[in-house]
């Protein structure tokens, strides 16, 4: 216990002052009743900015009558283990009929045998068939120093994956029209790469990779092609039947041996689940792990994750279910709609350049103005956009919450000004850079690191124990 250790800022942490800290157990514990009134406030507090529309991503659904429904339908299920197959076999059902709509969606016909699993995740999704194409690497092909080659733009869980399982990724550079470039992946394919992954759509610019292109490369080399679609996965099925031109990224490109699409974002489910496909039982095989001699029992398990509540898997099926085709269509008719809105505005503003060609992830930089004085003045007015780097952009995701009446068109006349704010900005640095997961944090000093050694210190910081 550090007793002199400085506070860290109040905006990190703004409950300091307002709810006793809970550093030991009490004694006599607190009430049902007061335990609910503090976070019944504090949960409608931090809903608001969700719940407005100037969000972007995170919030994919926003209704509160869907999440009370899933809520609900948790209840059931939140204190069942899924591990528990004999006792729960509902579970199983609903999860094996979680990964046959999305496998429908996706068009798993057109696969060898389509299989999957229900992950926590995106970034689960992620790591899982980067091990996947490692051991089919190992024990196929005997490879022992394998390669992954990632796009630039690819999601950064799938380096994290390369980190934990010893694989070197080679990251491939993007051509002019900013998605990855594949001649680039063409020459860089050695006899130790294992697989390329191309998203659908990727999260700094929300655009498609030539899946088409991969697929070719991956089917002449028989390494794997893995489609990050935990972004656009739920969302761009529908764009295609609407008549968006979509590039096609699914089962029905050839080459293509697993995508990941998240039920937590454009699903609609509650946070805590994604799905994985591959395109044949086999792949899957290699992420099972079994070990029969352990003094516990023989264990086997499918994944990463040991025990998992029943209840998010049972709101995500219930999710799916109650919205349906034609609610999944709907929504994203006034996401693309809305998306399609903003990009035509923002190509409007001649200082502003839009990244690429997106469909609901709309991108964009600048060379006249700093992006982050942009985002500055975007945050004084209630927006909170997500800040890129390499190049400064910063991007809104639409979500449901910003298709309402007159979102998209306030968002434009605060985006003309916030331009103009940033020809003569108040101080030459802007407050906001690129955080990822942090939104433009109105602390320019303050670094994710810095935010997670705050947290440290904020423990270090608590009175000492008698
Ligand atoms: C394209 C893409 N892939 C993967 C992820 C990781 O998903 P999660 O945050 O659920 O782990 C994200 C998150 O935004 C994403 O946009």
């Amino acid at each position: 216990m550090n007793a002199h250790a400085p506070k860290p800022p109040l905006a990190m942490f703004p409950y300091r002052d307002r709810f006793p800290v809970e550093d030991k157990l009490r004694e006599v514990p607190r009430s049902r009743e007061e335990i609910l009134a503090e976070l019944t406030t504090v949960a409608a507090e931090e809903d608001k900015l969700g719940m407005s529309g100037k969000l972007s991503g995170s919030v994919y659904h926003g209704g509160h009558d869907h999440y009370d429904f899933l809520t609900e339908i948790y209840r059931l299920y939140a204190h069942a283990n899924v591990l528990q197959r004999d006792m729960y076999p509902s579970a199983t059902k609903m999860e094996g009929e979680i990964i046959a709509m999305t496998a429908d969606m996706l068009h798993g016909e057109c696969a060898e045998q389509v299989s999957g699993v229900v992950t926590t995740g995106g970034t689960e999704s992620l790591i899982n068939p980067m091990l996947v194409y490692r051991e089919r690497g190992r024990i196929e092909k005997g490879i022992t120093a394998p390669e992954v080659i990632l796009p630039v733009t690819a999601h950064v869980a799938l380096d994290k994956a390369c980190h934990y399982f010893g694989i070197k990724v080679l990251h491939a550079p993007l051509a002019d029209n900013w998605l990855v470039d594949v001649d680039w992946v063409a020459k860089n394919i050695t006899a130790n790469t294992v697989a390329l992954v191309g998203s659908a759509g990727n999260y700094p610019h929300g655009l498609i990779d030539p899946i088409t292109e991969l697929g070719q490369l991956a089917m002449q080399h028989d390494i794997g092609l893995h489609v990050d679609g935990c972004l656009g996965g739920w969302l761009l099925p529908w764009g295609e039947g609407l008549g968006y031109d979509i590039t096609p990224f699914d089962f029905r490109v050839p080459g293509v041996t697993s995508i990941s699409a998240d039920t937590h974002k454009y699903g609609y489910g509650l946070k805590g689940t994604s799905v994985l496909l591959y395109a044949n039982p086999s792949l899957r095989h290699h992420q099972y792990f079994a070990y029969p001699t352990w003094p516990g029992g023989l264990y086997a398990s499918p994944g990463m994750s040991g025990s998992r509540s029943g209840g998010i898997v049972a709101a995500t099926w219930a999710a799916l279910v109650t919205i349906g085709a034609s609610g999944y269509r709907d929504i994203a008719a006034d996401i693309f709609a809305t998306a399609a809105k903003i990009k035509a505005g923002v190509n409007a503003i001649g200082e502003l350049q839009v990244i690429g060609d997106p469909r609901f992830n709309v991108a964009f930089r600048s060379d006249v103005v700093d992006v982050y004085h942009v985002s500055d003045y975007l945050t004084s007015k209630g927006w909170r956009m997500n800040n890129l780097q390499l190049p400064p952009a910063l991007h809104f995701c639409i979500t449901r919450p910003n298709t309402k009446p007159g979102i998209a068109e306030q968002y434009l006349v605060d985006l003309q000004a916030a331009v103009e704010y940033a020809k003569h900005p108040p101080q030459p640095k802007a407050r906001s850079g690129a955080r990822y997961g942090l939104g433009a944090e109105p602390d320019g000093e303050t670094k994710m690191i810095d935010a997670m050694a705050m947290g440290l210190d904020f423990m270090q910081s608590l009175p000492p124990r008698d």
